[in-house]
């Protein structure tokens, strides 16, 4: 499979005009994200959220399958003064960069099998950032076709090991119909993100 998906998505990159704009959702979360210490992008793309979590701090490694992503983030951080780390992998095959990551995020990519991998990457108390279009998405949009598409109500069960921080899924600002997910690996007695100081 890996050879002609990086294949589709590098001609698909080749194809689309950049840069894009950091990841509303991602935005919203700003306040409850680390600004220290390291986070893991997965299939992030062309670098447009990994830029904007490395302009907040962050140590970022960025993992696609995709060569012409790797190398347009790579300029994107270039031109801003940052500094990225990249890993060009198969997410269905390859293993996970070694963490331990305060944050990972995943956005516009489901691979189911990554969820059980989670644990073993993330620092006690780091923080997990998902969002994917459900199939009701269908309902106004062609794409993504269906085998890309989460079932309505199927992220919760997804979760594995892992806290649930908030939970949505409908029709977002932008128009899709996501399910999306702040979560966190419990531990250490680390309380979760935005959970107030014990008096
Ligand atoms: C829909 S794009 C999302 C990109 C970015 N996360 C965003 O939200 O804009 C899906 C990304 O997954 C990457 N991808 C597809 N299959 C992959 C795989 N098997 N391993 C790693 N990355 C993959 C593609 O190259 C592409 O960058």
């Amino acid at each position: 499979m890996s050879h002609d998906e990086r294949q589709r998505w590098n001609d698909r990159y080749l194809r689309a005009p950049e840069p894009r704009e950091p990841s509303a959702f991602l935005r919203s979360l700003a306040g409850r994200l680390p600004t220290t210490g390291r986070a893991l992008e997965l299939a992030g793309g062309p670098g447009h959220d990994a830029c904007w979590l490395a302009r907040r701090g962050l140590d970022v490694t960025l993992v696609d399958i995709s060569d012409v992503a790797l190398e347009r983030a790579g300029a994107l951080a270039q031109a801003e003064g940052l500094r990225l780390q990249f890993a060009r992998l198969d997410l269905e095959v390859d293993p996970l960069p070694a963490g331990p990551f305060d944050l990972v995020v995943c956005l516009n990519y489901l691979w189911r099998p990554l969820f059980a991998a989670l644990p073993g990457v993330l620092a006690p108390g780091g923080l997990f950032v998902f969002a994917q279009p459900t199939r009701s998405n269908l309902q106004r949009h062609p794409h993504p076709s269906a085998r890309f598409l989460l079932e309505d109500g199927e992220l919760p069960a997804l979760l594995q090991g892992l806290q649930s921080l908030s939970l949505t899924e409908g029709w977002t600002d932008e128009g899709r119909h996501e399910a999306r997910i702040l979560a966190q690996r419990p531990g250490n007695g680390i309380r979760p993100a935005g959970a107030p100081t014990p008096q």
